[in-house]
Protein backbone atom coordinates (compact mmCIF):
# COMPACT_ATOMS: atom_id res chain seq x y z
CA UNK A 1 0.00 0.00 0.00
CA UNK A 2 1.47 3.65 -0.81
CA UNK A 3 2.42 5.38 1.66
CA UNK A 4 2.92 9.48 1.84
CA UNK A 5 6.24 10.52 3.34
CA UNK A 6 6.52 14.58 4.43
CA UNK A 7 9.61 16.63 5.49
CA UNK A 8 7.92 19.18 8.21
CA UNK A 9 9.15 22.08 9.41
CA UNK A 10 7.62 24.37 11.99
CA UNK A 11 8.63 27.22 9.84
CA UNK A 12 6.99 26.62 6.68
CA UNK A 13 5.22 28.89 4.87
CA UNK A 14 2.75 27.44 1.92
CA UNK A 15 3.16 29.77 -1.07
CA UNK A 16 1.48 29.91 -4.58
CA UNK A 17 -1.74 28.76 -5.98
CA UNK A 18 -3.78 25.79 -6.06
CA UNK A 19 -6.97 24.65 -8.30
CA UNK A 20 -9.61 22.71 -6.43
CA UNK A 21 -11.32 19.95 -8.22
CA UNK A 22 -14.97 18.97 -8.50
CA UNK A 23 -16.92 17.30 -4.92
CA UNK A 24 -16.42 13.67 -4.62
CA UNK A 25 -19.58 14.18 -2.72
CA UNK A 26 -21.40 15.94 -5.62
CA UNK A 27 -20.85 13.45 -8.42
CA UNK A 28 -20.97 10.10 -6.98
CA UNK A 29 -24.76 11.16 -6.88
CA UNK A 30 -24.69 12.33 -10.17
CA UNK A 31 -23.47 8.90 -11.64
CA UNK A 32 -25.89 7.47 -9.77
CA UNK A 33 -28.47 9.45 -11.35
CA UNK A 34 -27.51 8.10 -14.73
CA UNK A 35 -29.02 4.52 -13.94
CA UNK A 36 -32.33 6.89 -13.99
CA UNK A 37 -31.75 7.28 -17.80
CA UNK A 38 -30.67 5.42 -21.18
CA UNK A 39 -29.75 8.44 -22.17
CA UNK A 40 -26.20 9.78 -21.90
CA UNK A 41 -25.13 11.64 -18.98
CA UNK A 42 -21.96 13.93 -19.69
CA UNK A 43 -20.17 15.08 -16.31
CA UNK A 44 -17.55 17.93 -15.89
CA UNK A 45 -14.87 18.91 -13.53
CA UNK A 46 -15.64 15.51 -12.24
CA UNK A 47 -12.48 15.06 -10.16
CA UNK A 48 -10.09 11.76 -10.74
CA UNK A 49 -10.01 10.27 -7.11
CA UNK A 50 -10.72 6.49 -5.83
CA UNK A 51 -13.73 6.69 -4.76
CA UNK A 52 -15.16 7.90 -8.51
CA UNK A 53 -13.47 5.18 -9.95
CA UNK A 54 -14.89 2.23 -7.65
CA UNK A 55 -18.53 3.76 -8.19
CA UNK A 56 -17.75 3.38 -11.91
CA UNK A 57 -16.69 0.14 -11.15
CA UNK A 58 -20.36 -0.52 -9.70
CA UNK A 59 -22.51 1.40 -12.31
CA UNK A 60 -20.06 -0.85 -14.93
CA UNK A 61 -21.30 -3.81 -13.20
CA UNK A 62 -25.38 -2.36 -13.76
CA UNK A 63 -24.38 -1.97 -17.57
CA UNK A 64 -23.33 1.54 -17.60
CA UNK A 65 -20.94 2.41 -21.13
CA UNK A 66 -19.06 4.82 -20.84
CA UNK A 67 -15.10 6.96 -19.65
CA UNK A 68 -13.65 9.62 -17.68
CA UNK A 69 -11.47 11.17 -20.15
CA UNK A 70 -9.43 14.12 -18.31
CA UNK A 71 -12.21 15.73 -16.26
CA UNK A 72 -15.45 14.83 -18.05
CA UNK A 73 -17.27 11.31 -17.48
CA UNK A 74 -19.35 9.82 -20.33
CA UNK A 75 -22.28 7.54 -19.23
CA UNK A 76 -24.76 5.33 -20.45
CA UNK A 77 -27.08 2.99 -19.18
CA UNK A 78 -29.16 1.81 -21.85
CA UNK A 79 -30.57 -1.31 -20.55
CA UNK A 80 -29.73 -2.12 -16.80
CA UNK A 81 -28.07 -5.23 -16.63
CA UNK A 82 -28.00 -6.47 -13.19
CA UNK A 83 -29.78 -4.72 -10.31
CA UNK A 84 -27.04 -5.99 -7.74
CA UNK A 85 -24.50 -3.73 -5.67
CA UNK A 86 -22.04 -6.55 -4.38
CA UNK A 87 -20.94 -6.62 -0.65
CA UNK A 88 -17.58 -5.72 -1.53
CA UNK A 89 -17.82 -2.80 -3.55
CA UNK A 90 -20.23 -1.81 -0.83
CA UNK A 91 -18.02 -2.03 1.79
CA UNK A 92 -15.62 0.15 -0.36
CA UNK A 93 -18.08 2.81 -0.19
CA UNK A 94 -21.00 3.40 1.34
CA UNK A 95 -22.32 5.62 -0.72
CA UNK A 96 -22.86 2.70 -3.16
CA UNK A 97 -26.43 2.69 -1.00
CA UNK A 98 -27.02 6.26 -3.68
CA UNK A 99 -27.94 2.94 -6.30
CA UNK A 100 -31.09 2.28 -4.41
CA UNK A 101 -33.10 4.66 -5.55
CA UNK A 102 -33.02 5.10 -9.20
CA UNK A 103 -32.65 1.10 -9.29
CA UNK A 104 -35.81 0.61 -7.77
CA UNK A 105 -37.16 3.85 -9.75
CA UNK A 106 -36.01 2.20 -13.08
CA UNK A 107 -36.29 -1.50 -13.08
CA UNK A 108 -38.66 -2.02 -10.01
CA UNK A 109 -36.15 -4.02 -8.37
CA UNK A 110 -32.49 -3.66 -6.41
CA UNK A 111 -30.66 -5.50 -4.12
CA UNK A 112 -27.90 -3.49 -2.24
CA UNK A 113 -25.85 -4.91 0.57
CA UNK A 114 -26.05 -3.41 3.58
CA UNK A 115 -23.13 -1.22 4.33
CA UNK A 116 -21.91 -2.79 7.51
CA UNK A 117 -19.61 -1.20 10.14
CA UNK A 118 -17.73 2.28 9.39
CA UNK A 119 -14.51 3.87 10.32
CA UNK A 120 -16.29 7.32 11.87
CA UNK A 121 -19.40 6.17 13.67
CA UNK A 122 -22.51 4.25 13.44
CA UNK A 123 -23.95 5.05 10.16
CA UNK A 124 -27.52 3.22 9.91
CA UNK A 125 -29.70 3.65 7.00
CA UNK A 126 -33.10 3.49 8.12
CA UNK A 127 -34.18 6.54 6.75
CA UNK A 128 -33.37 5.64 3.61
CA UNK A 129 -35.46 2.71 3.62
CA UNK A 130 -38.44 4.07 5.52
CA UNK A 131 -38.46 6.52 2.91
CA UNK A 132 -38.60 4.20 0.29
CA UNK A 133 -41.07 2.15 1.63
CA UNK A 134 -43.35 5.22 2.05
CA UNK A 135 -42.63 5.86 -1.85
CA UNK A 136 -44.25 2.09 -2.30
CA UNK A 137 -41.43 0.17 -2.25
CA UNK A 138 -41.81 -3.83 -0.63
CA UNK A 139 -37.80 -3.87 1.35
CA UNK A 140 -36.65 -7.00 2.99
CA UNK A 141 -33.53 -7.74 4.54
CA UNK A 142 -31.77 -10.89 3.99
CA UNK A 143 -27.94 -12.21 4.36
CA UNK A 144 -26.53 -9.14 5.20
CA UNK A 145 -28.67 -7.47 1.33
CA UNK A 146 -31.28 -5.02 1.22
CA UNK A 147 -33.72 -6.63 -1.56
CA UNK A 148 -36.27 -3.98 -2.93
CA UNK A 149 -39.24 -4.53 -5.49
CA UNK A 150 -41.84 -2.04 -6.52
CA UNK A 151 -44.22 -2.27 -9.74
CA UNK A 152 -43.78 1.83 -9.90
CA UNK A 153 -43.11 3.94 -6.50
CA UNK A 154 -46.01 6.09 -5.99
CA UNK A 155 -45.32 9.71 -3.91
CA UNK A 156 -45.55 10.70 -0.72
CA UNK A 157 -45.20 13.06 1.83
CA UNK A 158 -42.27 12.06 3.87
CA UNK A 159 -40.24 13.90 6.89
CA UNK A 160 -36.69 12.95 7.23
CA UNK A 161 -36.29 12.37 11.47
CA UNK A 162 -32.96 13.51 10.87
CA UNK A 163 -31.18 15.45 8.11
CA UNK A 164 -29.37 13.30 5.85
CA UNK A 165 -27.46 13.56 3.05
CA UNK A 166 -27.52 10.46 1.06
CA UNK A 167 -30.97 9.73 2.30
CA UNK A 168 -32.21 12.67 0.88
CA UNK A 169 -30.53 12.53 -2.64
CA UNK A 170 -31.75 8.74 -2.90
CA UNK A 171 -35.37 9.51 -1.99
CA UNK A 172 -34.86 12.44 -4.55
CA UNK A 173 -33.70 10.43 -7.46
CA UNK A 174 -36.51 7.85 -6.68
CA UNK A 175 -39.73 10.50 -6.89
CA UNK A 176 -38.30 11.70 -10.29
CA UNK A 177 -39.87 8.78 -11.84
CA UNK A 178 -42.31 8.14 -8.96
CA UNK A 179 -46.16 8.58 -9.66
CA UNK A 180 -47.61 12.13 -8.75
CA UNK A 181 -46.50 13.89 -6.18
CA UNK A 182 -43.44 14.07 -3.31
CA UNK A 183 -43.08 16.31 -0.43
CA UNK A 184 -39.87 15.68 1.09
CA UNK A 185 -39.42 17.38 4.51
CA UNK A 186 -36.53 18.17 7.03
CA UNK A 187 -34.29 17.77 3.73
CA UNK A 188 -30.40 17.79 3.56
CA UNK A 189 -29.60 21.42 1.86
CA UNK A 190 -26.09 20.79 1.57
CA UNK A 191 -24.60 22.03 -2.01
CA UNK A 192 -24.00 18.63 -2.82
CA UNK A 193 -27.78 17.70 -2.63
CA UNK A 194 -28.76 21.02 -4.61
CA UNK A 195 -26.10 20.03 -7.23
CA UNK A 196 -27.83 16.59 -8.03
CA UNK A 197 -31.35 18.38 -8.45
CA UNK A 198 -30.45 20.51 -10.83
CA UNK A 199 -28.77 18.08 -12.99
CA UNK A 200 -32.01 15.51 -12.13
CA UNK A 201 -33.75 19.13 -13.75
CA UNK A 202 -31.89 19.36 -16.38
CA UNK A 203 -32.31 15.56 -17.35
CA UNK A 204 -36.30 16.54 -17.58
CA UNK A 205 -37.13 16.19 -13.86
CA UNK A 206 -39.94 18.22 -11.80
CA UNK A 207 -38.48 19.66 -8.90
CA UNK A 208 -39.77 22.75 -6.74
CA UNK A 209 -37.75 23.92 -3.61
CA UNK A 210 -33.80 23.04 -4.58
CA UNK A 211 -31.51 23.83 -1.66
CA UNK A 212 -34.16 24.38 0.48
CA UNK A 213 -35.36 21.86 3.23
CA UNK A 214 -38.94 21.19 1.63
CA UNK A 215 -38.23 19.88 -1.76
CA UNK A 216 -41.20 19.33 -3.79
CA UNK A 217 -40.90 16.19 -6.81
CA UNK A 218 -43.57 15.96 -9.55
CA UNK A 219 -42.84 12.25 -11.11
CA UNK A 220 -42.07 11.70 -14.84
CA UNK A 221 -42.54 9.01 -17.11
CA UNK A 222 -38.81 9.16 -18.13
CA UNK A 223 -35.92 11.30 -17.95
CA UNK A 224 -33.63 12.06 -20.54
CA UNK A 225 -29.53 12.71 -20.97
CA UNK A 226 -27.82 15.71 -19.60
CA UNK A 227 -24.76 17.95 -19.73
CA UNK A 228 -23.77 19.26 -16.16
CA UNK A 229 -20.47 20.84 -14.55
CA UNK A 230 -19.80 19.30 -11.17
CA UNK A 231 -19.82 22.35 -8.11
CA UNK A 232 -16.23 22.67 -6.81
CA UNK A 233 -15.35 20.76 -3.87
CA UNK A 234 -14.87 22.59 -0.26
CA UNK A 235 -13.55 20.21 1.36
CA UNK A 236 -10.85 20.00 -0.54
CA UNK A 237 -10.62 23.57 -0.52
CA UNK A 238 -11.23 23.92 3.20
CA UNK A 239 -8.20 21.63 3.59
CA UNK A 240 -6.42 23.84 1.77
CA UNK A 241 -7.34 26.51 3.44
CA UNK A 242 -6.57 25.08 6.78
CA UNK A 243 -2.83 24.51 5.14
CA UNK A 244 -2.46 27.76 4.47
CA UNK A 245 -3.69 28.99 7.95
CA UNK A 246 -1.50 26.51 10.19
CA UNK A 247 1.66 27.20 7.83
CA UNK A 248 1.07 31.18 7.85
CA UNK A 249 1.02 30.73 4.13
CA UNK A 250 -0.08 32.68 1.46
CA UNK A 251 -2.43 31.38 -0.78
CA UNK A 252 -4.46 31.51 -3.67
CA UNK A 253 -7.09 28.95 -4.40
CA UNK A 254 -8.86 28.88 -8.26
CA UNK A 255 -12.11 27.02 -9.02
CA UNK A 256 -14.24 27.79 -5.70
CA UNK A 257 -17.45 28.82 -4.78
CA UNK A 258 -16.66 30.84 -1.29
CA UNK A 259 -20.51 31.05 -1.09
CA UNK A 260 -20.74 27.34 0.02
CA UNK A 261 -17.90 27.69 2.21
CA UNK A 262 -19.34 30.75 4.38
CA UNK A 263 -18.87 29.15 7.29
CA UNK A 264 -15.77 27.67 7.48
CA UNK A 265 -14.34 30.50 5.56
CA UNK A 266 -15.70 32.65 8.81
CA UNK A 267 -13.96 30.10 11.57
CA UNK A 268 -10.83 30.66 9.58
CA UNK A 269 -11.01 34.52 9.66
CA UNK A 270 -11.86 34.55 13.40
CA UNK A 271 -8.62 32.84 13.95
CA UNK A 272 -6.72 35.84 12.64
CA UNK A 273 -6.71 34.41 8.62
CA UNK A 274 -7.29 36.56 6.46
CA UNK A 275 -9.52 35.40 3.23
CA UNK A 276 -10.46 37.49 0.59
CA UNK A 277 -11.85 36.84 -3.11
CA UNK A 278 -9.38 36.39 -5.76
CA UNK A 279 -10.61 36.93 -9.61
CA UNK A 280 -14.43 35.56 -10.33
CA UNK A 281 -13.58 31.89 -8.39
CA UNK A 282 -11.15 32.22 -6.46
CA UNK A 283 -9.99 32.83 -2.66
CA UNK A 284 -6.96 34.40 -1.01
CA UNK A 285 -5.95 33.91 2.01
CA UNK A 286 -3.18 35.44 4.37
CA UNK A 287 -1.94 34.03 7.58
CA UNK A 288 -1.29 36.13 10.10
CA UNK A 289 1.44 35.89 12.56
CA UNK A 290 -0.42 34.03 15.37
CA UNK A 291 -3.72 31.26 14.73
CA UNK A 292 -6.36 32.38 17.74
CA UNK A 293 -7.58 29.01 19.26
CA UNK A 294 -11.64 28.63 19.24
CA UNK A 295 -14.48 26.57 19.51
CA UNK A 296 -15.95 24.88 16.62
CA UNK A 297 -19.22 22.11 17.03
CA UNK A 298 -20.34 20.36 13.66
CA UNK A 299 -23.37 20.33 12.60
CA UNK A 300 -25.51 19.73 9.10
CA UNK A 301 -25.11 22.70 6.10
CA UNK A 302 -25.04 25.18 6.11
CA UNK A 303 -23.47 24.46 9.77
CA UNK A 304 -19.24 23.24 10.36
CA UNK A 305 -18.96 20.83 8.43
CA UNK A 306 -18.26 17.09 10.02
CA UNK A 307 -15.87 16.71 6.59
CA UNK A 308 -13.59 19.83 7.82
CA UNK A 309 -13.21 18.57 11.78
CA UNK A 310 -10.03 16.49 11.67
CA UNK A 311 -8.07 19.54 9.38
CA UNK A 312 -9.48 22.02 11.63
CA UNK A 313 -8.28 20.10 14.91
CA UNK A 314 -4.74 19.84 13.34
CA UNK A 315 -4.72 23.40 12.60
CA UNK A 316 -5.75 24.25 16.17
CA UNK A 317 -2.73 22.09 17.67
CA UNK A 318 -0.93 25.68 16.04
CA UNK A 319 -3.56 27.88 17.92
CA UNK A 320 -2.52 29.60 21.00
CA UNK A 321 -4.07 28.81 23.68
CA UNK A 322 -7.46 26.04 23.68
CA UNK A 323 -10.06 25.00 21.62
CA UNK A 324 -12.94 22.88 21.64
CA UNK A 325 -14.23 20.79 19.04
CA UNK A 326 -17.39 19.43 19.43
CA UNK A 327 -18.36 16.64 16.84
CA UNK A 328 -22.04 15.83 16.37
CA UNK A 329 -22.96 14.12 13.38
CA UNK A 330 -20.43 11.18 13.47
CA UNK A 331 -19.92 9.00 16.93
CA UNK A 332 -16.39 8.13 16.14
CA UNK A 333 -14.75 10.81 14.26
CA UNK A 334 -12.23 11.35 16.67
CA UNK A 335 -9.84 8.26 14.97
CA UNK A 336 -7.26 11.37 14.23
CA UNK A 337 -6.73 12.05 17.91
CA UNK A 338 -4.30 9.53 18.62
CA UNK A 339 -2.67 9.66 15.69
CA UNK A 340 -1.94 13.58 16.16
CA UNK A 341 -0.88 12.47 20.27
CA UNK A 342 1.91 10.57 18.52
CA UNK A 343 3.03 13.50 16.48
CA UNK A 344 3.08 15.00 20.12
CA UNK A 345 -0.64 17.19 20.20
CA UNK A 346 -2.01 17.89 23.60
CA UNK A 347 -5.58 16.69 22.94
CA UNK A 348 -8.09 15.13 25.37
CA UNK A 349 -11.41 13.68 24.25
CA UNK A 350 -14.21 13.46 26.56
CA UNK A 351 -17.35 11.77 24.88
CA UNK A 352 -18.03 14.18 21.94
CA UNK A 353 -15.85 16.92 22.11
CA UNK A 354 -11.67 17.16 22.35
CA UNK A 355 -10.05 19.69 23.90
CA UNK A 356 -7.01 21.00 21.83
CA UNK A 357 -4.11 22.63 24.13
CA UNK A 358 -2.09 24.91 21.84
CA UNK A 359 0.45 26.00 20.49
CA UNK A 360 2.45 22.34 20.54
CA UNK A 361 6.10 22.07 18.13
CA UNK A 362 4.94 18.96 17.03
CA UNK A 363 7.39 16.41 15.55
CA UNK A 364 7.04 14.18 12.93
CA UNK A 365 6.41 10.21 13.82
CA UNK A 366 4.87 7.42 11.81
CA UNK A 367 1.58 7.11 11.29
CA UNK A 368 -1.74 5.58 10.07
CA UNK A 369 -5.01 6.76 9.49
CA UNK A 370 -8.49 5.18 8.90
CA UNK A 371 -10.26 7.40 7.00
CA UNK A 372 -10.34 10.01 4.81
CA UNK A 373 -10.38 13.35 6.53
CA UNK A 374 -8.37 11.41 9.47
CA UNK A 375 -5.52 11.06 6.61
CA UNK A 376 -5.75 14.67 5.35
CA UNK A 377 -5.71 16.19 8.71
CA UNK A 378 -2.31 14.05 9.47
CA UNK A 379 -0.75 15.64 6.19
CA UNK A 380 -1.51 19.03 7.64
CA UNK A 381 0.00 18.16 10.76
CA UNK A 382 2.53 16.82 8.96
CA UNK A 383 3.53 19.85 7.51
CA UNK A 384 4.34 21.37 10.13
CA UNK A 385 6.02 18.86 12.46
CA UNK A 386 9.75 18.78 12.30
CA UNK A 387 11.87 15.61 10.92
CA UNK A 388 9.72 13.40 9.20
CA UNK A 389 6.50 12.12 9.14
CA UNK A 390 5.11 8.59 7.17
CA UNK A 391 1.15 8.52 6.52
CA UNK A 392 0.74 4.64 5.60
CA UNK A 393 -2.23 3.26 3.97
CA UNK A 394 -2.39 6.77 1.58
CA UNK A 395 -5.73 5.01 -0.34
CA UNK A 396 -7.51 6.57 2.35
CA UNK A 397 -6.48 10.11 1.12
CA UNK A 398 -6.82 9.04 -2.63
CA UNK A 399 -10.71 8.39 -1.97
CA UNK A 400 -11.35 12.25 -1.98
CA UNK A 401 -8.46 14.11 -2.89
CA UNK A 402 -6.87 13.98 -6.24
CA UNK A 403 -2.87 14.04 -5.85
CA UNK A 404 -2.92 16.08 -2.44
CA UNK A 405 0.74 15.68 -2.84
CA UNK A 406 2.06 17.04 -6.07
CA UNK A 407 -0.54 20.44 -5.07
CA UNK A 408 1.67 20.92 -1.61
CA UNK A 409 4.46 19.82 -3.36
CA UNK A 410 3.75 22.84 -5.74
CA UNK A 411 3.21 25.32 -2.89
CA UNK A 412 6.20 24.39 -1.61
CA UNK A 413 5.13 21.25 1.00
CA UNK A 414 8.18 18.39 0.99
CA UNK A 415 5.71 15.66 0.63
CA UNK A 416 6.15 12.76 -1.37
CA UNK A 417 4.28 9.35 -2.36
CA UNK A 418 6.16 6.15 -2.00
CA UNK A 419 4.56 3.44 -3.98
CA UNK A 420 4.94 -0.35 -3.75
CA UNK A 421 3.01 -0.84 -6.96
CA UNK A 422 6.38 -1.98 -9.36
N1 LIG B 1 -28.37 8.76 9.69
C1 LIG B 1 -29.30 7.94 10.27
N2 LIG B 1 -30.05 7.15 9.44
C2 LIG B 1 -29.92 7.16 8.10
C3 LIG B 1 -28.96 8.01 7.52
C4 LIG B 1 -28.20 8.81 8.35
O1 LIG B 1 -29.45 7.91 11.48
O2 LIG B 1 -30.65 6.42 7.42
C5 LIG B 1 -27.53 9.61 10.56
C6 LIG B 1 -26.04 9.27 10.47
O3 LIG B 1 -25.71 8.22 11.32
C7 LIG B 1 -25.40 10.58 10.86
C8 LIG B 1 -26.36 11.62 10.28
O4 LIG B 1 -27.60 10.95 10.07
O5 LIG B 1 -25.39 10.71 12.25
C9 LIG B 1 -25.91 12.25 8.99
O6 LIG B 1 -25.50 11.27 8.07
P1 LIG B 1 -25.72 11.43 6.51
O7 LIG B 1 -26.71 10.43 6.05
O8 LIG B 1 -25.99 12.87 6.19
O9 LIG B 1 -24.29 11.03 5.94
P2 LIG B 1 -24.03 10.34 4.55
O10 LIG B 1 -25.06 10.78 3.58
O11 LIG B 1 -23.82 8.88 4.75
C10 LIG B 1 -22.55 12.24 3.55
C11 LIG B 1 -21.15 12.37 2.98
C12 LIG B 1 -20.15 12.24 4.11
C13 LIG B 1 -20.42 13.34 5.13
C14 LIG B 1 -21.87 13.25 5.62
C15 LIG B 1 -22.27 14.37 6.57
C16 LIG B 1 -21.44 11.51 0.75
C17 LIG B 1 -21.14 10.45 -0.25
N3 LIG B 1 -20.96 11.32 1.99
O12 LIG B 1 -22.62 10.96 4.15
O13 LIG B 1 -18.85 12.44 3.52
O14 LIG B 1 -19.56 13.21 6.23
O15 LIG B 1 -22.78 13.29 4.49
O16 LIG B 1 -22.10 15.60 5.96
O17 LIG B 1 -22.06 12.51 0.42
C18 LIG B 1 -16.51 12.35 3.44
O18 LIG B 1 -16.56 12.90 2.32
O19 LIG B 1 -15.42 12.20 4.07
C19 LIG B 1 -17.73 11.84 4.04
C20 LIG B 1 -17.74 10.93 5.02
Amino acid sequence: MDKIRIQGDHALRLKGEVRIGGAKNAVLPAIAASLLTSEEVRLGNVPRVKDVFTFLDLVREMGAVGDLAANTLSLRVRDLSSDEAAYALVRAMRASILVLGPLLARHGKAVVALPGGCAIGSRPIDLHINGLQRLGATISLEHGYIRASADRLRGAEIAFEKKTVTGTENLVMAATLAEGKTVLSNCAVEPEVSDLCVLLVKMGARIEGIGEEMIRISGVAELGGAFHDIIPDRIEAGTFLAAGGMTRGDLVLTGVRPDHMTTVIERLRFSGIAIDPAGSDGLHIVAGPVIRPQDITTSPYPGFPTDMQAQFMAMMTQAEGTSIITETIFDRRFGHVNELLRLGANIEVAGDKAVVRGKTLLSGAETIATDLRASACLVLAGLVASGETVINEAEHLDRGYERIEDKLKALGARIERISDRK
